[in-house]
């Protein structure tokens, strides 16, 4: 069996205009082959997001959203639905981004992951902690993570990816991210968790990505010594080059 790989640019606020986004999905749409066998996903903010799926239709690149609602409908203003998110042409979406569990909970978390799933969107579900501590308390921390989001909604977990992100190693440069061993160590651990949760056959095909400074200098190395099947990447997957040589990097 080929071991799925998959590299997601989350654009957070970093790509502002849509033509600056049509651009960018343009040039990714024509440099497609130096990365094949490697599964690009873009995530661009709701604003973005259609003319990106425009610009990518028919195109073996996916397209989803950085967050959505917990809620179905009604009077949410500012909140944008699973549905609204289908609608505009994504396939996925981030949810549990450490940036939005400043004010989303594990309870809120299982929502949005139940509303993608159910509305045919694959659910990127973001887990890490915050700092290491020598007893272990991280790894109790990424297990309450991983079972409040999925407890319950086993049986919606079919397209389900999740991702690794101590939120310690967000946004800072490739020598500041997390070691490659023990990134290992981690996904190890989040696959025995998962394997509690979801019958065991599904929790080995879930795919497992690692976030948290993944540039192209230390792209190669983590993807080979860390065990991942791919990279949620921030700042370094806003220009298009650098978001094509962490694809690369996951090649074989
Ligand atoms: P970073 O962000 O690559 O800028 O560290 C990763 C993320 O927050 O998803």
């Amino acid at each position: 069996m080929t071991k799925k790989r998959l590299v997601i640019a989350n654009w957070k606020m970093y790509v502002h205009t849509p033509l600056e986004a049509k651009k960018f999905a343009q040039s990714l749409r024509r440099k497609t082959r130096a990365f094949a066998g490697v599964e690009a996903a873009l995530a661009p903010s709701f604003a973005l997001l259609p003319v990106v799926a425009a610009a990518l239709k028919g195109s073996s690149v996916r397209v989803g959203a950085q967050t959505l609602s917990g809620h179905e409908e009604g009077a949410h203003t500012g909140d944008v639905s699973a549905a609204m998110v289908k609608a505009a042409g994504g396939t996925f979406s981030i949810i549990g981004h450490s940036e939005r569990r400043l004010t989303e909970d594990n309870e809120y978390v299982h929502k949005q992951l139940v509303l993608a799933a159910t509305n045919g969107l694959a659910p990127v579900l973001c887990v890490g902690e915050c700092e290491r501590s020598q007893d272990g308390a991280h790894f109790s921390f990424i297990a309450e993570q991983i079972r409040s989001a999925l407890t319950g909604s086993q049986s919606l977990a079919g397209k389900l990816v999740v991702a690794y992100e101590p939120v310690w190693a967000i946004g800072k440069s490739a020598v500041d991210a997390m070691k490659p061993e023990v990134v290992r160590e981690t996904v190890i651990f989040i696959r025995k968790t998962l394997a509690e949760v979801l019958p065991r056959e599904q929790a080995m095909r879930i795919p497992i990505l690692y976030g948290g400074s993944v540039e192209p200098e230390n792209a190669k190395e983590l993807f080979i010594e860390g065990g991942v099947s791919g990279f949620l990447v921030g700042h370094a997957s806003a220009q298009v080059d650098s978001f094509v040589g962490i694809l690369q990097a996951c090649k074989k």
